[in-house]
């Protein structure tokens, strides 16, 4: 028995040296000290020894258990330790590590048009005016010299809230109200939002005008040409030919739209110009007196000019984009590249 327990005392002794894990060490635990153990075991055999033996064997047999129970605790305290540190090798952080980016925006292609604009126009010495988008049918037609019964009512391309407000079909209604508000001279330039019922490959039911209006004493239809040529030399290059065409609008007379030289093919002719080489990018006119009565400026005293222009078809040109839809289905693929 004696022989028993010295050897078993060096197979546990072993065992739990090589026990890695506190798992492996607790089996080895058991299988040695445990109520069904290899030590248990043993000692049953105690009975068979004599009187003499016993009180030996049985003194061995708790030096073995009480040495290996040492040895267990201690190499428990080392598994622990040693799990430890694995896991905080494994789970470290590093904190000097920089930060995860978030990926920066960047302005939609309207938006860098409007501002662009608004820079030329400022510099010239405009201020920026605003207005409402659902807006009175006195401020979007009858002030603009467009009476109830006027044929550019047309119901086709006014989206109608009532009777009496409407979306706006364009920024001209912005005139009214800053003229109502202030006295001349004003020069003013007021981006926003329109709405027209109006839906296919070049037309959106909602798109983005400028307008932009000066009024003062002796403002002529020269000043009207050197202020929007100033600005499409600024806006699309020096060299671009400009010119003005007579044309309609119910609040300027006389009225001209403007044309600039296709940007696409040079004015040599291409699908976008039509083969004409010019490009129409805006109206304009001088201010009706009608629509000075409409907001009590004297127009034997006054004159000004007004233009407007569409900035989806600005933003196309400039940008070389052939499909208006683009701008509105917000597809990073897209945006990103502005
Ligand atoms: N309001 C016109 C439109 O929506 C554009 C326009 C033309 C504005 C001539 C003006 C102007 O101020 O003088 O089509």
């Amino acid at each position: 028995m004696k022989e028993k327990l010295e050897q078993m005392r060096v197979t546990a002794r072993d065992a739990m040296e090589a026990a890695g894990t506190e798992d492996l060490l607790q089996d080895v635990r058991v299988r040695f000290l445990g109520k069904k153990g290899d030590l248990t075991a043993i000692m049953k055999g105690m009975g068979r020894l004599t009187s003499e033996e016993r009180p030996v064997v049985g003194a061995l047999a708790n030096t073995v258990k009480s040495e290996l129970e040492g040895l267990f605790e201690a190499r428990l305290k080392t598994v622990r330790e040693a799990e430890i540190g694995k896991r905080l090798e494994q789970e470290r952080i590093d904190v000097t590590l920089p930060g995860r980016r978030l990926s920066q925006g960047t302005k939609h292609p309207i938006t860098l048009v409007t501002e662009e604009i608004v820079e030329i126009f400022s510099s010239l010495g405009f201020g920026v005016a605003e207005g409402p988008e659902v807006e009175k049918d006195f401020y979007n037609f009858e002030a603009l010299n467009l009476p109830k019964d006027h044929p550019a009512r047309d119901m086709q391309d006014t989206f109608y809230i009532s009777e009496d407000v409407v979306l706006r079909t364009h920024t001209s209604p912005v005139q009214i109200r800053t003229m109502l508000r202030q006295a001349p001279p004003v020069r003013v330039i007021a981006p926003g939002t329109v709405y027209r019922r109006d839906s296919d490959l070049t037309h959106s039911p909602m798109f983005h005008q400028v307008e932009g209006f000066l009024v003062d004493r002796n403002v002529t239809f020269g000043d009207l040409k050197g202020i929007l040529t100033t600005f499409i030399a600024q806006f699309f290059g020096k060299n671009i030919g400009v010119r003005f065409r007579p044309s309609f609008f119910p609040f300027t007379e006389p009225s001209a739209e403007v044309d600039m030289q296709c940007v696409i093919c040079g004015g040599d002719g291409c699908r976008v110009c039509k083969n004409s080489g010019w490009l129409e990018i805006l109206g304009s006119g001088m201010i009706d007196p009608e629509v000075f009565k409409a907001v009590d400026y004297d127009p034997e005293a006054y004159s000004g000019f007004a233009f407007g222009m569409g900035l989806e078809r600005i933003a196309m040109l400039k940008y070389g984009v052939n499909d208006l839809r683009l701008f509105f289905e917000n597809d990073l693929r897209f945006l990103k590249q502005f």
